[in-house]
């Protein structure tokens, strides 16, 4: 179980170790090892595909410039954002921030690029699996140097001024209750000409959007932002449509409140008012969302009363921001 506090917002210091049993990313089934070149393979022509059909359907409803549309809700495929990165800043000989690392899952993505030191922070503590994914990567990269810290990245305090080139985070800003905070803490750490990538979703006002609404059926996916909160609680607590860890992640989320509750234009805004430059905005669309949507034409109906149509399909966002020179 997640360590929080029911007020929303997480406890700097829990002291209990979070760290699962099984590291499955230190060794990955064959299966994924398989299927990682394939979908190298399959990317590109996807993206090529994908990326006019989305923009002409949703471009004009959107008050920032995208620079790629794609479906789903960030897309799990660490090594394709690592890719893009890499085009915008070389992570070779890098000082890396790892922003809400979890138990470490995403540190091994940025390795192979020789960076000159990775630092995975959470909040959390995840202390046995960091000591096992230290001693794992310094096999199989050897020379490399990897830190894990659990700290609160709106107050990295052990940190100077432009301490680090880039800082990446996946799946996290979505979660954290003050990305203002964070973001000017992100552009303090920042050396000048530095680079923050972050993939974040589902967002909030999507379907799913609290990471557990949906489970039991496309017809649900709003209930978050649909229901009276005593209904909503019963939904959440009656919890009978089966159990799986990203079912009880979820659970985990929304008992804590840890979620940003930001729209997509939020997320851009907040990061431009920190100072930060924008290079590159990627929006994710749910196709959940787009067939609830077109089959429950009253839920449709009752949801855009409070809601931009935007808000409700867009499932995730991918992006990179730079801190300027001067
Ligand atoms: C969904 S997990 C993603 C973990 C990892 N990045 C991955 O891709 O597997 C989000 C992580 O962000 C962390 N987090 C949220 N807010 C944070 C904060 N203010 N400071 C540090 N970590 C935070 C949570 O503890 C959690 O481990």
């Amino acid at each position: 179980m997640i360590a929080a506090n029911r007020e929303g917002g997480l406890q700097t210091s829990p002291t209990e170790d979070l760290s699962p049993r099984e590291l499955d990313w230190l060794k990955p089934p064959v299966l994924e090892l398989i299927k990682r070149p394939i979908r190298r393979l399959l990317y590109s022509p996807y993206v090529r595909l994908a990326n006019p059909l989305l923009a002409r359907r949703y471009g004009r409803h959107i008050s920032f410039p995208v620079d790629l549309w794609l479906e789903g809700q960030r897309g799990n495929d660490y090594e394709a954002h690592r890719r893009r990165l890499n085009r915008f800043i070389s992570l070779r000989n890098k000082k890396i921030l790892v922003a809400g690392c979890g138990a470490g899952r995403d540190l091994a993505s940025w390795l192979p690029y020789a960076p000159k030191l990775v630092v995975g922070i959470d909040c959390l503590n995840y202390a046995s699996a960091w000591d096992r994914s230290v001693t794992h990567y310094r096999s199989k990269y050897p020379g490399s140097k990897v830190e894990f810290l659990q700290d609160d990245l709106q107050h990295l305090d052990v940190f100077e001024n432009g301490n680090f080139d880039v800082i990446g985070s996946d799946a996290v800003l979505e979660h954290v209750t003050n990305l203002s905070a964070v973001a000017h803490e992100f552009v303090r750490l920042l050396r000048p000409g530095g680079v923050v990538y972050a993939t974040f979703g589902p967002l909030w006002y999507s379907w799913q959007g609290d990471h557990y609404s949906g489970w039991d059926g496309l017809a649900n996916g709003y209930n978050h932002l649909i229901m009276d909160p005593t209904s909503y609680e019963r939904y959440f607590e009656l919890g009978t449509f089966g159990s799986h860890p990203e079912l009880e992640e979820g659970r985990s989320w929304t008992t804590y409140r840890l979620f940003s509750y930001l729209r997509p234009t939020d997320y851009v805004e907040t990061l431009s008012k920190a100072g930060l430059e924008r290079q590159f905005i990627g929006v994710f669309i749910e196709p959940n969302a787009v067939r609830c949507l077109r089959k429950y034409e009253s839920l449709r109906s009752m949801l855009l009363k409070n809601n931009n149509e935007r808000d409700l399909v867009i499932g995730g966002m991918t992006i990179i921001y730079r801190k300027p020179l001067a």
